[in-house]
């Protein structure tokens, strides 16, 4: 397939991809083809995004990812205001996963919009923005902020695997009413937003509907699994947090089991999925579960070329399935049962 210009192309489903040189020596980037797909009310070019957290604030993947290729772009969760994170170390390697507690560090919504949205703008990337909070009042402040987002900005992800600090700091997403006033509170974006849950919720279903009630077109389907690593040895915590997030191969099962519950109870409901998704099989997993797109995170460590591979890679494994529309797979395994 290649040749000695280090270029290629294929042919799948009547369109054209290529690779070619990186920018800056960095090796090969990949241009990613089309397979359109809609959440909710926003049209995305391909199924596949970054994870929030896992790509950036910015345009930090644009040396080894055609980021204008992805769905989307999901950038880290940022504050209404500059937050320190957690202590050192902030990530372990666990088995099959990855555990972090990176701690939501960033420089705050104002300080986004000025020096990391620009340069991945640049890049033709459309952008997802994730906002935080600890409180109602921050979601409401960290919205407001957002709606000073250029048009590039197509929807918010409202994180809310946040300690919420006026409740015992119980998070919003293990809380339907928590859930329903950080979502009502982010309107002030004026921007489609979606809702990203935590698996540790018990039942989702009630904190689904909150979020729909406040306002979410779509969900987000899932953060990290709660997860501890202890050295037996020394006695102490290996990551500075004491507890992190599980992340990573170890619990795409988990993902599929949420993504394709809440598909097959809630079917109106838009659902991003995400975890351990690393290529075309688990991407389309997620889709035939029920997920209209999908994201790559911990993946993206391994291989920064992660979510352009498999953006690319799933739509050769659609046209090798027999179909170039991704809504013939959406939630397919809920009409075989
Ligand atoms: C290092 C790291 C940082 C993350 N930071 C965020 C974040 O800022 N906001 C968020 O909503 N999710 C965050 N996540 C969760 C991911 O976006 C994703 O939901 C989760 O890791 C499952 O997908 P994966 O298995 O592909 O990583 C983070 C995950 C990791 C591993």
């Amino acid at each position: 397939m290649s040749d000695s210009t280090d270029r290629y192309q294929a042919r799948t489903t009547g369109r054209w991809w290529r690779y070619r040189p990186g920018r800056g020596g960095l090796g090969r980037v990949v241009d990613v083809p089309e397979l359109p797909t809609t959440v909710g009310s926003v049209t995305l070019r391909n199924p596949v995004m970054t994870a929030s957290g896992t790509a950036g604030h910015g345009a930090e993947l644009s040396p080894y990812v055609d980021l204008a290729g992805l769905g989307a772009v999901v950038t880290k969760s940022v504050h209404a205001d500059p937050w320190p994170g957690n202590p050192a170390p902030r990530v372990h390697e666990a088995g099959c996963g990855m555990l972090n507690a990176v701690g939501l560090q960033g420089t705050g919504v104002a300080a986004w919009l000025a020096e990391d949205l620009p340069p991945l703008i640049d890049t033709g990337a459309t952008v997802v923005a994730s906002i935080w909070g600890r409180s109602v009042d921050d979601y409401r402040r960290a919205a407001d902020l957002m709606a000073g987002a250029p048009a590039q900005v197509v929807a918010v992800e409202v994180n809310l695997s946040c300690p919420n600090v006026e409740d015992r700091a119980g998070m919003f997403a293990h809380s339907a009413e928590a859930t329903e006033a950080a979502m009502s509170a982010t309107a002030g974006c004026g921007r489609p937003r979606w809702a990203k849950l935590s698996p540790n919720a018990g039942d989702i279903l009630p904190i689904v509907d909150a979020a729909v009630r406040g306002g979410a077109e779509a969900v987000t389907l899932i953060n990290t699994v709660m997860g501890m690593a202890i050295d037996p040895v020394s006695r102490t915590y290996r990551l500075g947090n004491g507890g992190g997030g599980l992340s990573g191969d170890a619990v795409h099962p988990v993902a599929v089991r949420v993504v394709h519950d809440v598909a097959a109870a809630r079917p109106d409901v838009a659902i991003v999925g995400a975890g351990g998704v690393r290529d075309a099989t688990t991407a389309a997993e997620l889709v035939v579960a029920g997920a209209a797109a999908v994201q790559v995170g911990t993946a993206t460590f391994g291989d920064p070329r992660a979510p352009g591979r498999v953006a690319s890679e799933l739509v050769e494994w659609c046209a090798r399935h027999g179909t170039d529309d991704i809504g013939e797979l959406i939630g397919a395994i809920h009409g075989t049962h």
